[in-house]
């Protein structure tokens, strides 16, 4: 499959789809829409924010004898990394017999539709959630249509219809037999093609008149490879913010290459101290894995986005995207996260705390990039606390998100280490505010000892999202909330 030159291959409907002389930066929305008439998916706002364009995406099971779905806006996914994968989309839904998904009968039965734009998205992200949760709760129901707007019906008849599609689980599951045999055929080779004198080919699934490509690596090898041969690829990894700069800012770069296929950048190694977490793992999977150890980490994450921009979107995008906004970095950095950086061979280790050199600047040089984040483990003494402000609690950009690590001995606050976003050009740590703190018994600390630290700390500066009057005492009262829990449990 390796060989494969401008056609993008997956599988449709019990149909290998062989998409050819596609542009490099064509969406999956588009394709289906213009190419395939598909046109039961919807374009809305083509940035990954309103849920109409959602689609199912199928990857082979780890056993290869099943299909794992996730639910993705397709208006910033490009097609080309759909190569080696599986769709579903709203049109797959209904059977030879014509009858209709669950979900879609109970749309109907319970008034869940009225102009109907929504309704494709809002029944894919249900028929997803079905998939994997067969009986969802309320709140796992709601929390899959967080990235779903619809402005005309209200979601209570929705809500209601997924509650009762549910009634029916030997019908939930979506029939996808035919496409697992054909899903098997199209993998691409998993180890690198070389050529007669040894050297790495990486072979593109798109490639241009230009000599401008997309490529779609299996190794580690190959992908640290062909960054030095040419460093300025650019890297797409959940396409969440690639694929809105590609719609909004018409971003067309030379060459791309997308991670999702390298295994080694997809796994999860777990130490006694640390989880390593690869480049390509999505933020789904981060939350699964933080959801015992650090919940309020968890909370932050399942406040980031929606269902379909996490179940892309990458740990390593948002570091290395670097938002001043970006809502990991302040829990990865109080929690004492490194970056494992690799350059051809060899590799690094860079706290992320010494990441950032500046607004979206950071210390990679050309042809390095982030293959793992090391999040520590918790050691039982450390207390750890995160919030992130924004205006709407869901699919929303933070005000301020912050977070704190710390031990209580005797009463008192020892090794602080306080981090911020929306404060200042990059995610980054307090130490102004962590010097405050540290050393003193929570009911010592006053706020207008953290006011002065923060004065000293930060350029007042009032964004688009919050004046810095309100920030800056978020960004206080935020830290008096975190210290004042713990210090209640061990009076
Ligand atoms: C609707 C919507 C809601 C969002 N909500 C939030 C939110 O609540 N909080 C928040 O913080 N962000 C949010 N984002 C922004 C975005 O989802 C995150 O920044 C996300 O983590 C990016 O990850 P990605 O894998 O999709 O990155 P991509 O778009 O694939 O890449 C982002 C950048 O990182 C580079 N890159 C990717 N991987 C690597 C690597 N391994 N090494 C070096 N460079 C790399 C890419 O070249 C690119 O420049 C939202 C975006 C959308 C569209
Ligand atoms: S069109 Fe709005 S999320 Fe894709
Ligand atoms: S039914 Fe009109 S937007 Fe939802």
């Amino acid at each position: 499959m390796n060989q494969v030159t401008n056609t993008v291959r997956f599988v449709l409907d019990g149909q290998i789809v062989e998409a050819q002389g596609e542009r490099r930066t064509t969406t999956v929305l588009d394709y289906l829409r213009e190419q395939m008439h598909r046109t039961g998916t919807k374009e809305g706002c083509a940035e990954g924010d309103c849920g109409a364009c959602v689609i199912m995406v199928g990857e082979l099971n780890a056993k290869g004898d099943g299909i794992d779905y996730v639910p993705v806006n397709s208006c910033i996914q490009l097609l080309p990394s759909l190569d080696g994968k599986s769709i579903k989309t709203v049109e797959s839904l209904k059977k030879a017999d014509g009858s209709l998904h669950p979900v879609q009968q109970e749309m109907i039965a319970c008034h869940g539709s009225q102009c109907g734009f929504c309704t494709p998205g809002i029944v894919m992200s249900l028929v997803n959630l079905v998939q994997v949760v067969p009986q969802p709760s309320r709140q796992q129901i709601t929390d899959s249509l967080s990235g779903n707007l619809c402005r005309c019906t209200g979601y209570k008849p929705i809500i209601e219809a997924a509650t009762k599609a549910c009634h029916k689980p030997e019908l939930l599951k979506v029939e996808d037999s035919a496409d697992l045999p054909l899903l098997r055929e199209i993998q691409r080779a998993k180890t690198p093609t070389l050529s007669l004198e040894g050297d790495i080919i990486v072979q593109p699934v798109v490639r241009t008149r230009k000599g401008n490509e997309v490529v779609s690596p299996a190794t580690l090898t190959e992908v640290a490879d062909y960054l030095v041969k040419n460093p300025t690829t650019t890297l797409l990894a959940g396409s969440t913010e690639v694929g809105l700069q590609v719609n909004k800012q018409f971003f067309r770069p030379d060459h791309i290459m997308y991670l999702g296929n390298v295994d080694e950048l997809r796994q999860v190694n777990e130490t006694a101290a640390a989880w390593r977490i690869g480049a390509a793992v999505s933020l789904a999977q981060v939350e699964q894995i933080v959801a015992e150890s650090y919940p309020d980490f968890a909370e932050v994450l399942r406040r980031f986005g929606s269902p379909p921009i996490r179940s892309t979107a990458t740990l390593a995008g948002n570091i290395a995207n670097g938002s001043p906004i970006g809502d990991s970095m302040p829990c990865l950095m109080a929690l004492g996260t490194d970056l494992i950086l690799r350059h051809g061979d060899s590799t690094r280790t860079v706290a992320l705390d010494q990441f950032y050199t500046g607004q979206k600047q950071n210390v990679l040089k050309p042809g390095e990039f982030i293959e793992a984040v090391v999040l520590p483990k918790p050691n039982g003494k450390r207390v750890f606390r995160a919030h992130k402000v924004s205006k709407r609690f869901e699919q929303d950009i933070s005000a301020t998100c912050a977070a704190m690590a710390f031990e209580l001995k005797d009463g008192k606050l020892h090794q602080v280490r306080l981090a911020y976003n929306g404060l200042a050009p990059s995610p980054c740590r307090a130490p102004k505010l962590e010097a405050v703190l540290e050393g003193k018994a929570p009911s010592e600390v006053t706020a207008a000892d953290l006011d002065a630290a923060i004065a000293d700390s930060f350029v007042a500066r009032d964004g688009l999202r919050a004046t810095w009057t309100y920030r800056s005492l978020v960004a206080r009262n935020l830290v008096l909330e975190f210290i004042e829990e713990p210090a209640a449990e061990v009076a």
